[in-house]
């Protein structure tokens, strides 16, 4: 079984078990990771599950759709590997997968 690391704003680590087929929003709420309000519930309507992929994970987590960049341009802390956390499916290919999390959620 693999991890995925997220990293809240100050700093604080949570490594957390893959679930294979969640979301990484999904596996944030289960393992109450603080930081990520998820209000929409993962229909990539909200923008509060905004997540910052590590550098070198950008390619293995994949390409925002145009929805979801739509969504990411109204969050004031986008970065360029910005995503919405509900639109990253886990698999054993992200283990390791490192992910930040903003100061605030919109
Ligand atoms: S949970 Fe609403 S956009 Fe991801």
């Amino acid at each position: 079984m693999g991890n995925i690391t997220f990293i809240e704003h100050d700093g604080t680590e949570h490594i957390v078990d893959i679930a294979e087929g969640k979301t990484l929003m999904q596996i944030a709420m289960d393992n109450l990771v603080p930081g990520i309000d998820a209000d929409c519930g993962g229909s990539c309507a909200c923008g509060t599950c905004h997540v910052i992929v590590d550098s070198a994970w950008v390619s293995a987590t994949g390409i925002a759709s145009d929805e979801e960049l739509m969504m990411l341009d109204m969050t004031p802390e986008k970065t360029d590997t910005s995503r919405l956390s509900c639109q990253i499916k886990a698999s054993q290919s992200l283990d390791g997968v490192v992910v930040r999390l903003p100061e605030f959620q919109m």
